[in-house]
């Protein structure tokens, strides 16, 4: 096998390790695993948010540095005021780069909104929301994060709802260089941002709420061996020895 033959083949079967994210073999539980409960061919979790200190945050064990990220996923029904269902991906320690979907529930019978931002080197600021066009708890529905050198891009559904490019050359900070875990969570918030703006109280008598994650699929570019990836997968080998972040919103 020539050199580039041998290149081709490592490239593929790093992008094709990834693609099968069974939630026992690929994901760790990081935050109060106790409200995990995984289905019984492991391609499918309910997050429970039991009270207002113990939701549920589990993470992929192998990081990413671009590719492509998706989850079914079927929200919080009824009064889901306070509560965030999150579907992101992040950097770990200090000075972190994040994309996140984050899914702000409501009080019964009124819209999520639909909560989409960027940090780089911890700078956020680039929230975009939406409004859903269907009912995202009366059934699974697909949400993917897009991320390469150029742009993320958010999907509902195949649908792209939002592009953020890379203009790193125009000063707007952009993530690059750091391998990414992917993450799915649920917690409580009583930020203005998460109760429409302090309007909406959760209602802890019809706790726990459960989100529901299905399919996860990573379509991305793992950052282990073989060194002829190049110089970004000594960061991700890096970034295994990182400490794991403190439990933190999102
Ligand atoms: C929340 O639930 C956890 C168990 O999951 C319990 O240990 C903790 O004391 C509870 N906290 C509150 C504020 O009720
Ligand atoms: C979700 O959408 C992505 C992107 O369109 C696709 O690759 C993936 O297969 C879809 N997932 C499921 C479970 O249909």
């Amino acid at each position: 096998m020539g050199r580039s033959y041998l290149l081709v083949f490592l490239v593929i079967a790093a992008l094709a390790s990834l693609a099968i994210a069974n939630f026992h073999d690929e994901w760790a539980a990081e935050g109060e695993p106790q409200n995990a409960k995984y289905a019984d061919d492991a391609n499918g979790v309910s997050l429970s948010l039991v009270n207002s200190s113990s939701g549920c945050r589990l993470r992929t064990k192998t990081p990413f540095l671009y590719g492509s990220i998706s989850s079914l996923i079927k929200l919080v029904p009824g009064d889901s005021a306070g509560t965030v269902t999150a579907f992101y991906a992040s950097t770990v320690g200090s000075s972190h780069d994040e994309i996140d979907f984050e899914f702000i529930g409501n009080e019964a019978g009124k819209p999520y909104t639909f909560h989409t931002n960027l940090y780089a080197t911890n700078v956020g600021n680039k929230e975009v929301e939406f409004k859903p066009w269907f009912d995202p708890t009366a059934g699974f529905h697909n949400y993917t994060i897009s991320w390469s050198s150029c742009m993320v891009v958010w999907y509902v559904d195949g649908i792209p709802i939002r592009v953020f490019r890379n203009e790193a050359r125009n000063d707007v900070a952009y993530p690059t260089s750091r391998p990414m875990y992917s993450y799915v969570s649920i917690w409580a918030s009583t930020g203005a941002w998460t109760t429409h703006g302090g309007q909406v109280k959760t209602d802890w008598s019809k706790a726990p709420f459960v989100a529901n994650f299905h399919n996860v699929n990573l379509d991305v570019r793992g950052s282990g061996p073989p060194a002829e990836l190049g110089g970004h997968v000594a960061a991700g080998h890096r970034s295994h020895a990182a400490p794991p972040p403190t439990i933190r919103r999102g």
